[in-house]
């Protein structure tokens, strides 16, 4: 197998995203991702109108990842395709545009988990630069709009859940905390930007009392409506006013919250190898706070590449060539599913 080149199409559509990517031996050729600014007006994702901009966009985004990694189509390999968790509707067209796909070039298929596909973006090589992927066995804080995990993770495909969120996750306290201050949807970049010049101790707000390695934060949610509904009562003005602080206590909360957990997790497990990943690993209070512990604790910390922390192809492309490698593909019988563990 080491003398033939191994290219994958990877195909990802599980939430707001229509991304592909094209995957060379591990090395990143393209990764074109539409994003929906439809959901903008409603302060959150809307399933229909997310499956109708997948299927407008799935062709063309498809198209200029081929064209961009300049291949031809026939020397695709695999097509890699997230099949869930997800939503259901948006998942529907990535399968069944990969199914296609596939039967018409005969070409294999793989399907691919998402949450998997978030952590082994950690391994996606890119072309004149030092690739620095983290070694085995590592904990991986995921932690995304849909799922706040620790993951175990001691190879490429073997993967173990050691704590996660029992009701939402830290990306939706973002997002739900921003909404309620009247931010754009998704809030979670607009609290890291206004957070930078707030004072992070001004407010208290809860921290669940979880036990073990798992999380919560419907309860600092909830904390956080009513905090301001009783403020706005004897004040109107009071988030305006208080616009930068609100955030970063918000922020400062849910750092501490996710940092808890994790530090206990790689006490109990002895694991010093450290990694992040999803989309609010993008934060910039998570990225200080992370290598302020690992100067304490003396973690070996890889933070992967911006771009391949929120939803890309890319990731799942890479999935899909670990997957190959592996001989494990998937036949025309593959349906998505919404919901699914590691
Ligand atoms: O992984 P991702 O792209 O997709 C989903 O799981 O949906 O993550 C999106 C989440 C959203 O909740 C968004 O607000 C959050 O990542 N996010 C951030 C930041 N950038 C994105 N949260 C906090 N700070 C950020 N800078």
């Amino acid at each position: 197998m080491a003398d033939k080149e191994i290219i994958i199409l990877g195909i990802e559509s599980s939430c707001d995203d229509t991304s592909a990517a094209i995957i060379r031996d591990g090395v990143i050729l393209s990764n074109v991702v539409a994003s929906q600014k439809v959901h903008e007006e409603y302060g959150g994702v809307v399933p229909e109108l997310a499956s109708r901009a997948h299927q407008q966009n799935i062709i063309p985004v498809v198209d200029l990842a081929i064209k961009r990694a300049q291949i031809k189509r026939c020397a695709i390999s695999a097509i890699a395709f997230t099949r869930g968790p997800g939503l259901l509707g948006s998942l529907l067209v990535g399968t069944s545009f990969a199914k296609g796909f596939s039967l018409a070039s005969k070409i294999p298929l793989i399907d691919v988990n998402h949450l998997q596909g978030h952590v082994l973006a950690l391994f996606i090589q890119e072309n004149g630069v030092e690739f620095n992927p983290p070694k085995f066995p590592f904990l991986c804080l995921l932690v995304s709009g849909g799922n706040s995990q620790i993951i175990l993770v001691r190879d490429y495909l073997d993967m173990e859940v050691i704590g996660q969120t029992i009701d939402d996750a830290a990306g939706e306290a973002f997002d739900k905390c921003a909404k309620v201050m009247g931010l754009p949807y998704p809030g979670g970049p607009h609290v890291d930007r206004l957070a930078k010049q707030g004072n992070p101790h001004r407010f208290e707000f809860s921290r669940p009392k979880i036990p073990g390695l798992d999380y919560s934060f419907s309860g600092l949610k909830t904390n956080f409506l009513y905090f301001l509904r009783d403020n706005l009562k004897t004040n109107e003005n009071f988030v305006e006013e208080n616009l930068a602080d609100l955030c970063a206590s918000l922020q400062f909360t849910i750092i501490e919250i996710l940092l808890g957990k994790l530090k206990r997790a790689a006490k109990e497990t002895g694991i010093k190898e450290v990694t992040v990943a999803g989309g609010v690993s993008a934060n910039s209070g998570l990225r200080e706070a992370l290598k302020v512990n690992a100067q304490k604790h003396g973690w070996n910390l890889i933070i992967p590449k911006f771009e391949y922390t929120m939803d890309n192809a890319a990731m799942i492309a890479i999935t899909g060539y670990y997957k190959y490698l592996n001989r494990e593909f998937i036949g025309q019988n593959a349906v998505p599913f919404a919901r699914t563990q590691l």
